[in-house]
């Protein structure tokens, strides 16, 4: 099983675009997807129309409780988001193990819920480091982080390293020394247009970097997709959508290709 966070610390780059699609697209080609949304504006939850207030990820966080795995569709299921998380995590600020909670609560019900039938659990979060993000990178096996071109799109690459370092240190398990964090982290500059200098900026940025594991453009068929509640991977199936936008389309199922074999 492979466990995916799209985190940053910055607003509206592409987290829960990217998260959603790549997910489909994994589900597309065959494997069992677990999407767990961290946010608590539950926009992934609101793609598939889920406005649960049962057995959310806020049971993750109160005291271990129970969840529900809603089936989607054949390939995905999707522990919904809860709009009152973020009071949650004021209410266990003082916890000790605060942090360990999304782990300790996947160790208790690996079995019991089958889990271990998913290929991928896919993590959606808030563009904040609190203790919900926390939790999910320490359980993550790859970070995938949107980079924009904008003011301080590039900047926001260093402002979560210092988070995740702080974070590694936090999260020792005391008898081995070792970090319960052991991520990998990457990026993806998303939302790139062409001819605009932020864009050439950011692209100048990355150019030698070798955690860059796509760069996706700016199209309007890609910003379509939350709001039609439509992965890219669903309008390849119509023909006159596909042959219009067929290169963006090849060009998306080239990266994340690419994403799959890398992380
Ligand atoms: N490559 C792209 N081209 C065009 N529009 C995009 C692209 N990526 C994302 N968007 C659009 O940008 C907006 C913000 O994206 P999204 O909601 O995925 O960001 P986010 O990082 O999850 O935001 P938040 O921090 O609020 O959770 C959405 O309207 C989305 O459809
Ligand atoms: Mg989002």
């Amino acid at each position: 099983m492979n466990i995916v966070s799209f985190s940053a610390i910055k607003g509206g780059v592409g987290k829960t675009t990217l998260a959603f699609n790549y997910g489909e697209w994994l589900a597309n080609t065959g494997k069992k997807v677990l999407f767990i949304d961290l946010d608590h504006q539950c926009n992934l939850s609101q793609i598939y129309d889920i406005y649960d207030n049962e057995g959310t990820v806020g049971n993750i966080f109160k005291d271990l409780g129970k969840v529900k795995l809603h089936s989607v569709s054949e390939n995905i299921s999707l522990i919904a988001g809860d709009m009152r998380l973020d009071d949650i995590e004021r209410d266990i600020e003082n916890k000790t193990n605060k942090n360990m909670l999304l782990y300790l609560w996947l160790s208790d019900n690996y079995e019991r819920l089958n889990l271990e039938q998913f290929d991928y659990i896919i993590l959606d979060t808030h563009p904040d480091f609190s203790t919900a993000t926390k939790n999910a990178l320490i359980i993550s096996n790859s970070i995938i982080s949107p980079l924009t071109p904008s003011e301080h799109g590039y900047n926001a690459k260093f402002n979560l390293e210092e988070r995740i370092k702080d974070l590694k240190d936090e999260a020792i398990d005391y008898s081995t020394r070792e970090s319960y964090f052991t991520a990998n982290l990457y990026y993806v500059a998303n939302m790139v247009k062409h001819n605009t200098k932020s864009s050439r900026e950011l692209l100048e940025a990355i150019k030698d970097e070798d955690n860059i594991l796509a760069i996706i453009p700016e199209k309007e068929i890609f910003n379509r997709t939350t709001l039609d509640k439509k992965a890219v991977s669903e309008f390849e199936s119509d023909q006159k959508i596909y042959t219009k936008h067929k290169k963006f389309f090849d060009e998306i199922s080239e990266s994340f290709n690419k994403i799959t074999t890398i992380i």
